[in-house]
Order: structure tokens, then C-alpha cells, then sequence
């Protein structure tokens, strides 16, 4: 694969993407058949490497590290050069990225379904991942703040103040709650116990979702927006704001996973009190973005791609709002241990995270071997595809949650409980069974979407080889 005209590395930049591609089909469908065992359990075949409790995890980790790290790794650095007018710092850095991120993700197929796991949510894997997770990242950062360092402009876009942000975050949470005493080459205990440990790993598990599926998706909205709108962004003031309050805020919130519990209840106080507030710095960003296509709006109905970029925003909108009423003691002590809390996951996950990502891949893909995709037809499919799959995956889980809930707390008039625990999982069926429908709709438009990419890739490679093939002519 060949570098830009400018002299950019995009050979990096084109394997992470079309890998992000890969690992969004691999990890939706990995969601569909785990979707499908809620709702006929018969699927987990007395086989112990393919039973939920195992497939749950190879799901959580392909999509958030496979999918979502890659897209990340692919943007920061496609951004950080064009941004800087400046090629990356260091290929060699660049690649032992890549190859290290992908022995990674072998690392999670192979070792995952065997059962060896830490337990910890997001953060399974064994020590030694964690220690290889841990050199790959610092060389992704090391590389990404060079390339900023040696810039050829003199100021540094927003976009890459959120990439920092995610960086420095990440680094900083990954070591903090990796720290464990190895028993085996593949078991090991936290240093932290009881309650502390819950704490450090819901400190890390909300910064996960603040900093890795949002602030490096913010970076993306920032300068993919603009670009595939082809305006500046609408407030370059506003995006400063809310990376402050952002950046301040999240590192708060994690104690709002852990509302009545052994933990102080102050703590859970404070996390849902900073929730709340969260709304102001998320809406103010999700707003700036949107607002770009002011006086522009008519684009959305022939651009495809920039549907995937404005329909995400809505979607961060929503779950922005959501996630912080959940934080509330009161609707916390119904949305806990429900499906709600799935539905909330995924309207991030699906809506935001998934389909930025998408609108930049669609984006980086014309732009970096210098072509149309080779469907429009299939991108607008796609659009369709996704935002309906989304929709059905959430309204399930929402009525869902909605109803484990209330029949948990159902009393009769001689205070004995209405319902038993089996019979709400009973009539979770058709709900079940919805969702693997909506999921599935979702997949298959991540596997158009490789084909689309992959048919694109090549039509463009061939007509260069058809150039370069042409015999000069005499002058
Ligand atoms: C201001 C923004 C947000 C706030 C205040 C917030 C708040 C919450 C709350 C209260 C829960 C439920 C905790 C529980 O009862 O266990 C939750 C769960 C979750 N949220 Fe959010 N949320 C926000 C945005 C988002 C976004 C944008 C995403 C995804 C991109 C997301 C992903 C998640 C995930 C993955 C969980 C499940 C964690 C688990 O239990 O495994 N959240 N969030
Ligand atoms: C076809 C699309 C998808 C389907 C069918 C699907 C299905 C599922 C299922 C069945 C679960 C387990 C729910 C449970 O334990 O009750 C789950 C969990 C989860 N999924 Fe997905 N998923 C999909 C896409 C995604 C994507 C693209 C992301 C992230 C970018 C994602 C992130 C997560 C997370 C973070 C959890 C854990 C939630 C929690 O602990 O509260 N999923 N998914």
C-alpha cells in the first residue's frame, strides 16, 4: 500500500482501518450469536469455550479493542499528520503498533474462551497481555506526541487535545488497574482488595467509556465533521470548553456504577452529582458538531457518509443524557442489573461509537486511494441498515430493562414478592429475540460495509496499476 503525495504514512493508517473493519464484523457477529444464546440457550452446546459466560467477554473485547481501538489508532494517526503537516515520526514505532495490537486481539481469541480471565469488565486479560497491551500503547503515544512535537504548524487542532487526553488517560488507567501479583504464567490476583478494588476497577471501567469510547471519538468528530461537511467548525471556542469540562469531569464519575453498595454512600453521591453536570459539557460538544451543517443541512440528503457523522451525534446526544439520569440514586435503583443498562451500552456503542467510526472509515477510504467508493448505492444501505438495526437493538432492551425492573420490585398486598426471579426471565423472550433480530440487521451492514471497502480498495489499485501501465506519450 503507498503513502500520500504530502509524503504522509497512510500504509499505517490503511491496515489499522481495514483491520477496524474486520474486527467490527468479527466482534457484531460474536454480539449476535452471544444475543441469540440469551434467547435460546440450547446455542451454548454444553461446550465450554463457546458458552456466554466465556463469548460475553471475546464480544466486549473485540469490539471495544479490536473495533474501537484500531479505528482509534487508525484516526490519530491519519489526523496527527494532516493536522501537523508532518509525516509520523517514527514507521518503525507505527508498525510494532500494529503487529502488537493484532498478537494482542490473538491473545484475547486463544485465551479468552479457554476461561482465563482476570474478571475484571473490559480488562480480562492474563498479565502478560496486560504487559504487552501496556508497551504497545506507550509506543502509539510516544509516536503521537513526536509527530505533534515536530509539527510544521503552529498551533495543535482540537482534535489532537482529545487524542492527548485519551492517550495520557489511558495510560495512566491501563497500568493502575493491571497492578497484580502473578501466581502462574497465566493467573494472577489484583493487588486491590474488596472494596477498594471495585472502586479502581469502576474508576477505570467509566473511564474506559470517557476517554476511549469518547474523548478519541470526540478527536474524530472534530476533524471529520468539518472535513466531510467541508466547513469550519462551528464554534473553535466552544470545542475548548468542552474539552476542559470534559477532560476535568469524567475522572469523577465511576463511583455511579457502585450506587448502593459497600461503598461510601457519598461517593456515589458525588459520582451522580458530577454526572449530572456532564450533560452540559456533552450536549455543548454534540451540539458543536451538529451545528456545523448550519445553512448546510440540505448535504444530508446526498451525502451518505456525513448521515453516519450527524446521526452519531444524536445518538451521543441521547446516550449522554441518559447515562447521567441513570446515575440518579432514585432511577439507578430500577436500572441496575437490568437490561436498561444494555440498552444504554449499546446505544453508545452502536450509535455513537460504531457509526463515527464508520463515517470516518467511509471518509478516509476516498480520500486515501483517491476514489469514490465503489457503491454509493451500498454506503446508503449501510446507513440504513445500521441506524434501523440500532434502533430495534435499544427499544428492546429499554422495554426489557424497563420490565425486569418493575417486577422486581412488584409486591402483593401481603408484601411477599409478585413475581419470581425465573418468571422475569421468562418474559424476557420476545425482547431477546428482538434484539438478535436488530444485531443481526447492524452485522450484516458491517459486512457490506468490508465488502464495499475491500471492492473500493481494489478498483482503485487497479486503474493505478492501469496508469502506471500506459505508455508515455511522446511530446
Ligand atoms: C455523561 C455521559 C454518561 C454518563 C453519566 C453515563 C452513566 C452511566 C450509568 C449510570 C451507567 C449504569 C451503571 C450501573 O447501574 O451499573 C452506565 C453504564 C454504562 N455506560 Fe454510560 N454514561 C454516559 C455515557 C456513555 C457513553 C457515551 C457510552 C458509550 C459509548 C457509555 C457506555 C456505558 C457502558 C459500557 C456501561 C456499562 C458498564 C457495565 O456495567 O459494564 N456511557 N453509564
Ligand atoms: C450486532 C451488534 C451487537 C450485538 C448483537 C451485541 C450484543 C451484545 C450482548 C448480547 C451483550 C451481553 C448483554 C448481557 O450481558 O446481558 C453485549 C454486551 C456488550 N456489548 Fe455488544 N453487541 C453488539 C455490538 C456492540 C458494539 C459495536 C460495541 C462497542 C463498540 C458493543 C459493546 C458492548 C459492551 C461494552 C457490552 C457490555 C455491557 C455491560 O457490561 O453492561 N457491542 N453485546
Amino acid at each position: 500500500m503507498v503513502d500520500s503525495a504530502e509524503g504522509y504514512n497512510y500504509s499505517i493508517v490503511k491496515y489499522f482501518m481495514v483491520m477496524a473493519c474486520i474486527y467490527l464484523v468479527i466482534g457484531t457477529g460474536v454480539g449476535v450469536f452471544i444475543a441469540s444464546q440469551l434467547a435460546w440457550p440450547d446455542l451454548n452446546f454444553d461446550i465450554p469455550y463457546i458458552t456466554f459466560g466465556r463469548l460475553r467477554s471475546v464480544h466486549t473485547n473485540t469490539v471495544l479493542y479490536g473495533f474501537a481501538g484500531t479505528v482509534l489508532v487508525a484516526t490519530a494517526f491519519y489526523v496527527v499528520q494532516r493536522t501537523s503537516h508532518v509525516r509520523l515520526w517514527s514507521d518503525k514505532l507505527a508498525w510494532f503498533t500494529f503487529w502488537g495490537w493484532n498478537i494482542y486481539m490473538l491473545g484475547i481469541f486463544i485465551t479468552l474462551p479457554l476461561g482465563l480471565t482476570q474478571g475484571k469488565e473490559y480488562h480480562e486479560a492474563e498479565w502478560p497481555m496486560d504487559i504487552l497491551l501496556a508497551f504497545v500503547w506507550v509506543a502509539f503515544l510516544i509516536n503521537f506526541t513526536m509527530t505533534l512535537a515536530i509539527r510544521k504548524v503552529s498551533h495543535i487542532y482540537v482534535a489532537n487535545w482529545f487524542y492527548l487526553s485519551l492517550l495520557i488517560m489511558f495510560t495512566f488507567l491501563h497500568v493502575v488497574n493491571s497492578l497484580a501479583i502473578p501466581v502462574g504464567m497465566w493467573k494472577s490476583y489484583s493487588v486491590f482488595a474488596g472494596v477498594q478494588d471495585a472502586m479502581v476497577q469502576w474508576w477505570w471501567g467509566h473511564n474506559a467509556v470517557g476517554f476511549f469510547l469518547t474523548a478519541g471519538f470526540l478527536g474524530i468528530m472534530y476533524y471529520f465533521v468539518p472535513k466531510q461537511a467541508n466547513r469550519p467548525i462551528y464554534s473553535y471556542r466552544l470545542s475548548i470548553i468542552h474539552f476542559w469540562a470534559l477532560t476535568f469531569g469524567y475522572v469523577w464519575l465511576g463511583a455511579h456504577h457502585l450506587q448502593y453498595t459497600a461503598l461510601p454512600d457519598w461517593t456515589g453521591s458525588l459520582g451522580a452529582a458530577i454526572s449530572l453536570a456532564m450533560i452540559i459539557p456533552s450536549w455543548g460538544g454534540a451540539l458543536n458538531g451538529m451545528f456545523t451543517l448550519s445553512g448546510a443541512w440540505n448535504k444530508l440528503r446526498t451525502d451518505y457518509i456525513l448521515r453516519f457523522l450527524i446521526v452519531s451525534l444524536a445518538f451521543y446526544a441521547m446516550s449522554t443524557f441518559e447515562g447521567p439520569v441513570m446515575s440518579s440514586k432514585t432511577v439507578n435503583a430500577l436500572s441496575h442489573y437490568t437490561d436498561w443498562t444494555i440498552g444504554h451500552v449499546h446505544s453508545g456503542a452502536l450509535g455513537w461509537v460504531a457509526m463515527i467510526s464508520i463515517g470516518a472509515i467511509y471518509h478516509m477510504t476516498e480520500r486515501m486511494w483517491n476514489t469514490q467508493m465503489f457503491s454509493v448505492k451500498l454506503v446508503n444501505l449501510h446507513f440504513w441498515m445500521a441506524t434501523i438495526g440500532t434502533a430495534i437493538y435499544i427499544t428492546s432492551m429499554w422495554i426489557a430493562g424497563i420490565m425486569q425492573g418493575l417486577m422486581w420490585r412488584a409486591y402483593d398486598d401481603y408484601g411477599n414478592l409478585s413475581y419470581t426471579f425465573v418468571e422475569s426471565v421468562a418474559e424476557m423472550y420476545p425482547y431477546y429475540v428482538m434484539r438478535t433480530f436488530g444485531g443481526f440487521i447492524f452485522f450484516c451492514g458491517a459486512v457490506l460495509m468490508l465488502f464495499n471497502v475491500i471492492r473500493t480498495i481494489r478498483q482503485a489499485s487497479s486503474k493505478t496499476i492501469s496508469a502506471n501501465n500506459q505508455i508515455p506519450q511522446q511530446s
